[in-house]
């Protein structure tokens, strides 16, 4: 070996693989403001295209006028359900197997609902054409609150199906119900209820709150009226699925469709489904022949575009006096708003919530779930979320802290009783799952030790007779939360959307001077995948990730892919990613073997190329396969380096952490401060640790953002009164606390690089850490549960309630 001869370390470090800290190549555009969003885009002769909404939460529409808004200058067209519904659009199917308005249609069943769409030359045209269309509204009683919504006298929500006896998920209760979904066995957790030694029961309510990307849903949709064909470009988390269906809805031919999802602005799950300013835009550049843009501002996003949330969850927990759980009993009241419009796999009305029994070895256990209509805006989407899992996690980490309460025991060790242990996995939960893999008592114990846990207790312990001796107004709160995550929909055999099966995809073409291009089926919002995916592919085939541009979003060039959302992104799509790599190894072989004058089994891999088995010195490098694949391949073979895999996951993955919060409230004024707050994950095999550190930063601060004070609120007219970020509470740097990350590894056994998922893992832990925080503050005050979110002035309020404050 001569001097410039790099050494295996360099050789591999060149590559930039699996495990390394890559910095994130899409950096330097984003740093930049070079980054292509929607809204970026200019097209000539584009429209603007902006909504007349509904002021009132319910009522009659008697009439549309347009006339004076079409006197605007610049304004070209007013649309309502009327126009609409020429083409048969008026109306449109949901992904949960409702169906919804586009346009208000006899009534309207929420503020802010779409009534008109005024198309203009410019956007404030358009705004002043919104001004001129005039609305006569005949106001109806409203239905706001989850709990009156099936009362017999309720108002009627939606007139279309007041008398349908059964919904898209079987029989339906009232004229406001939506589904009844139950799972597990209920014989055997009433028998457990029964034998229980103690039993807690707690309403648990997880409240409405949103998603709110900093780029709020935008598109720009253009139709070649010569060509017939259209193209939409939007701030779709799933461009395929959009794709069909259009093709479906509108009734166009799917290859004269062309989806393009450009950079975009974070998406949490609010940028999965149709909304009516996608149909709108399409019906309006097919009429005026014209591109025509629609960006919805910031209170359209959060006051009618999707919600998240809105779970109120009765939760009962059965045990023995040891503190060994024997049954979970969890009926939830769903608010799923005007329209079941809730992103979701087509058969899950709840999602994914019967993970409900978490990372707890419960015999049994059983669910039900009955989804209802308010006069809410639809769309209960998975806000960094695997379909209804961060309200399933929240249910059981809160039950376990009541259950610890009532047991006089410490909330860990109650956890550390009843943890799934390692030899269980696989292991079948009572409703239902099989989780892969686990080591909960390690991440447990690990997360204890690092935080010393039994000191802050003592601390805690010495604070409140602090606190009843009245030398100081503050209490502590150590809030723990251990949670068990499912994510990676999903396999064919359970998860489908709209028929199609959620495999994902990867295509790598490898180009003569070692350097190519992978195209996956997802769509990252900010996640880096143009960095991980390309080091997924380096450590695979040894071409080094700097050499490999990833490429997603575009339906005309990427294979047919499900998107991104529910931390799907690694389980399925990086498994396509190794899957089509490995592809890519084995022509590789043949080629090196060929080229090398071996039999291929006389070869092995080694770090970025084949060598001669016992003969390192005769080896061959995946730079001069790739120019072989070109040049010279063994006979009768193809010429070429590409491969495409479409993976169907055989499970879910499973990832879980620990996390805990150590909180300080003021009584007085309910202030609190966030202490400490460390979150340990384990998502098996890491990819690239600086964006999993990346990915449980904003997570964390989201969670930190729904436990303490985000929250889609209404007044019992129906106003929303949170519809701006004024009073809808968005943390910046200023309010985010520090956070401390830690990790364990237990890879996947069925994942081929064994990862797991894990961007919304912090939004899922993070949540029940903080309430538990809060309640553990207070319950040595004699409070079981106090709902969240927890801001100052519920904390003040709280302490009031238990009479420590005047
Ligand atoms: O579907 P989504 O991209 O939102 O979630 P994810 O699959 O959890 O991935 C989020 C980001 O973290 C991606 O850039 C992944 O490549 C990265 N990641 C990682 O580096 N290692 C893992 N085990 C899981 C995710």
């Amino acid at each position: 070996m001569n001097d410039i001869t790099p050494t295996r370390e360099q050789r591999e470090a060149k590559l930039e693989g699996m495990g390394c800290k890559r910095k994130r190549v899409e950096d330097i555009r984003f740093t930049q403001g070079k980054g292509n969003y929607v809204d970026d885009m200019k097209l000539p002769g584009m429209l603007h295209g902006d909504f007349v909404r509904s002021s009132h939460a319910h009522a009659r529409v008697k009439a549309i006028r347009k006339e004076e808004a079409l006197k605007v200058p610049g304004v070209l067209a007013v649309l309502t359900a009327e126009d609409l519904k020429g083409v048969n659009l008026a109306w449109m199917p949901t992904l949960a197997g409702d169906v919804q308005m586009v346009l208000a249609d006899g009534k309207v069943l929420f503020q802010n609902q779409e009534v008109a769409f005024v198309v203009a030359t410019d956007r404030y045209a358009a705004d002043d054409g919104i001004a001129k269309v005039e609305v006569d509204y005949e106001p109806l009683p409203v239905v706001i609150d989850p709990f009156t919504a099936m009362a017999a006298d309720a108002p009627v929500v939606r007139e279309d199906i007041k008398d349908k006896k059964d919904g898209a998920h079987g029989p339906r209760k009232h004229h406001n119900h939506i589904f009844e979904w139950t799972v597990g066995d209920k014989d055997l957790t009433d028998a457990a209820f029964r034998k229980a030694e103690v039993t807690i029961k707690e309403l648990i309510s997880y409240h409405r709150t949103h998603p709110c990307p900093l780029e709020t849903c935008q598109c720009v949709c253009s139709f070649d009226k010569i060509q017939g064909e259209l193209t939409i470009w939007g701030t779709f988390q799933a461009p395929h699925v959009i794709r069909t269906v259009v093709a479906l809805i509108a009734k166009l031919p799917e290859h004269k469709i062309h989806v393009i999802s450009p950079d975009i602005g974070g998406g949490f799950g609010n940028k999965v489904g149709a909304y009516p300013g996608y149909i709108c835009s399409a019906v309006a550049s097919i009429v005026t022949g014209k591109p025509v843009k629609w960006v919805e501002d910031r209170m359209e996003n959060l006051t009618a575009t999707s919600f998240a949330r809105d779970y109120h969850m009765t939760t009962e927990i059965a045990a023995t006096k040891e503190g060994k759980v024997t049954g979970l009993r969890v009926h939830v009241l769903a608010d799923h708003g005007a329209f079941d419009a809730c992103a979701d796999p087509s058969k899950w009305p709840a999602g994914f919530f019967n993970i409900v029994t978490g990372s707890y070895d419960f015999p049994t256990a059983h669910l039900v779930v009955d989804g209802i209509y308010t006069n809410k805006a639809p769309g209960g989407v998975a806000y960094r979320c695997s379909f209804r899992v961060t309200e399933a996690a929240y249910c059981i980490e809160r039950g376990m802290d009541i259950l610890a309460q009532k047991l006089g025991m410490d909330p860990a060790e109650l956890r550390l009783r009843n943890f799934i242990k390692p030899e269980q996995f696989p292991y079948h939960s009572a409703l239902g799952w099989e989780y892969d893999s686990g080591d909960y008592h390690t991440a447990m114990k690990k997360m204890m030790e690092s935080v010393k846990y039994a000191d802050l207790r003592k601390e805690q312990s010495a604070k409140r007779e602090a606190f009843r001796q009245g030398k100081t107004r503050d209490i502590m709160g150590v809030g723990v939360s251990f949670f068990t995550e499912i994510v990676g929909a999903g396999p064919s055999k359970n998860c489908d959307i709209l028929g199609i099966a959620m495999f994902d995809s990867c295509e790598i073409r490898l180009h003569p001077t070692g350097a190519g291009v992978a195209r996956v089926g997802t769509k990252s919002t900010g996640q880096g995948h143009e960095t991980t995916w390309a080091q997924i592919i380096a450590s695979e085939i040894g071409i080094p990730a700097d050499d490999i541009m990833v490429e997603e979003g575009n339906t005309d060039t990427a294979p047919y892919g499900l998107g991104t959302y529910g931390s799907r992104s690694t389980p399925v799509a990086g498994a396509a990613i190794a899957m089509a790599a490995r592809k890519i190894k084995a022509k590789a072989q043949m080629i090196a073997a060929y080229k090398l004058e071996v039999h291929e089994g006389d070869l092995e891999w080694d770090i970025d190329g084949f060598r001669v088995k016992g003969l390192p010195e005769k080896s061959m490098s995946m730079k001069d396969i790739c120019w072989a694949a070109y040049n010279s391949v063994p006979p009768g073979m193809e010429h070429g380096l590409e491969a495409v895999s479409y993976y169907d996951p055989p499970n879910m993955t499973y990832p879980f952490g620990a996390y805990i919060c150590v909180m300080d409230i003021d009584v007085d004024t309910g202030v609190y401060k966030v202490r400490r707050f460390y979150a340990l994950d384990d998502c098996g095999t890491r990819i690239n640790p600086m964006i999993i550190e990346g990915q449980v930063h904003g997570g964390l601060t989201e969670a930190f953002a729904i436990a303490m004070g985000q929250e889609i609120r209404y007044d019992e007219t129906g106003n929303v009164v949170t519809g701006s970020f004024m009073d809808f509470f968005m943390p910046t740097a200023v309010e985010t606390p520090h956070w401390e990350t830690d990790f364990t590894v237990t890879p996947s056994p069925h994942h081929p690089i064994g990862a797991k998922g894990v961007g919304e893992s912090p939004n899922v832990g993070g949540v029940p850490a903080f309430s538990n925080a809060v309640n553990d503050a207070f319950s040595f005050l004699g409070s079981t549960h106090i709902q969240m979110p927890h801001d100052y002035w519920r904390n003040w309020r709280a302490a009031k309630g238990l009479g420590v404050v005047a």
